[in-house]
C-alpha cells in the first residue's frame, strides 16, 4: 500500500465485478451494487474489460472467489453463524446486499485510507450503510486483527466467518499467518475463505504472460504481489493453526464448474480459492 492512500487495486477488483454483471450477466456472482459503487458508466467498464483478452479469465476467477465466499456465508448463517468479517473489503458490497437483516452482524476491516475513501464513495453513490455493519480499520502489517475487531464489537466467543479476497498476495507472510493464527484460534469457531496464487515459477507457460502482465500492473499501482504459496505446505500450515477442514479450488476447474463452456486445459497450478474451518 502507498502510505495514506486508498488501494487502487480495489478499483480494479470492483471493475471486474461490474464487468461480470455486464458481460456475463452475473452468471457466477450477481452483485446489483457492483456498478453503482463504482459510479462509472457501463461503457467505461466495458472498455476496461476488453483492454486485454487475458482479463476475461481474471474476471471469472474474481467472480468465482465471491461465489465461493457467498455460498460459504449462506451455509454458515444457515448453521447459526451470526458474524461475518470482510477483511481488506475494498469496494466489496456483500454487507450492503445482506438479506439477513439485523440477525447477522457484518464487519468490514480495511486499510484506513481505503476505508475512508469507500465511505465517501458510498455516500456519493447513495448507498446507505446498513445498521448491521461495523467498520474497523487496520494495517495488517503493523496491527493485530483481534484488537481492531474487539474495538468494533466483535464477539470472539461466538462463531464467525471471515472473507479475505484479493488481499493475501499483497501482504508479508508474517502478516498473513498472524491473521490466520488469530482466525484459527478463535474460541467461538471460525471459517475463512481467501485466495492465493502458486509461485510464478510453477505456473504453466501459457498462463505466465497473463500473470506477469497483471503482476506488473499491480506493482505499478504501488501494491505489488509479494506472497505466493504451494498448496500442500500451505494446507499443512493451516492445520497447525487449528484448521481441521480445508478445501482448495484451482482457478480453471472452478470457473468451468460454474461456466461449463469455459475451456480448461489440464492445469495443476494458478490461482486458488481456499475455504477452511477451524476445529
Ligand atoms: C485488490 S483489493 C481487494 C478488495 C476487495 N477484497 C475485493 O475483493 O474487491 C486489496 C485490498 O487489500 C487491502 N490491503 C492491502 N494491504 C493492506 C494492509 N497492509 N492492511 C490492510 N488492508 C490492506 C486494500 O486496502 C484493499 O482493500
Amino acid at each position: 500500500m502507498i502510505p495514506g492512500a486508498p488501494s487502487r487495486t480495489a478499483i480494479s477488483a470492483a471493475t471486474h465485478r461490474a464487468a461480470h454483471q455486464l458481460l456475463d450477466g452475473g452468471c457466477i456472482f450477481a452483485d446489483r451494487l457492483a456498478l453503482r459503487i463504482l459510479n462509472a458508466e457501463p461503457a467505461e467498464i466495458l472498455a476496461s474489460a476488453s483492454a486485454e483478452p487475458a482479463r476475461g479469465a481474471i474476471r471469472l476467477f474474481i467472480a468465482c472467489r465471491h461465489r465461493v465466499a457467498e455460498d460459504a456465508v449462506a451455509r454458515a448463517v444457515a448453521d447459526g453463524v451470526r458474524q461475518v468479517v470482510v477483511l481488506g473489503a475494498g469496494l466489496d458490497t456483500s454487507a450492503y446486499r445482506s438479506v439477513h437483516g439485523d440477525d447477522v452482524i457484518w464487519f468490514e476491516v480495511d486499510y484506513p485510507a481505503t476505508q475512508a475513501w469507500k465511505q465517501r464513495r458510498l455516500r456519493e453513490a447513495g448507498i446507505a450503510v446498513p445498521g448491521w455493519l461495523r467498520f474497523a480499520s487496520i494495517d495488517f502489517e503493523t496491527e493485530t486483527l483481534g484488537a481492531r475487531l474487539a474495538a468494533a464489537g466483535f464477539d470472539a466467543l461466538a462463531p464467525s466467518i471471515f472473507i479475505w479476497l484479493g488481499v493475501v498476495p499483497y501482504l508479508t507472510e508474517a502478516a498473513i499467518f498472524a491473521t490466520l493464527e488469530y482466525i484459527g484460534g478463535l474460541p467461538g469457531g471460525s471459517e475463512v475463505v481467501f485466495d492465493y496464487a502458486d509461485p510464478p515459477a510453477n505456473w504453466p507457460a501459457e498462463l505466465r504472460p497473463m500473470l506477469d502482465a497483471r503482476a506488473a500492473r499491480v506493482a505499478a499501482m504501488g501494491e505489488a504481489w509479494i506472497s505466493f504459496f504451494e498448496p500442500a505446505p500451505l494446507a499443512e500450515r493451516l492445520r497447525g493453526l487449528g484448521f481441521v477442514e480445508i478445501r482448495d479450488f484451482l482457478s480453471g476447474p472452478i470457473i468451468a464448474e460454474y461456466l461449463p463452456e469455459f475451456a480448461v486445459t489440464e492445469r495443476a497450478r494458478g490461482g486458488h480459492i481456499l475455504w477452511a474451518r477451524s476445529g
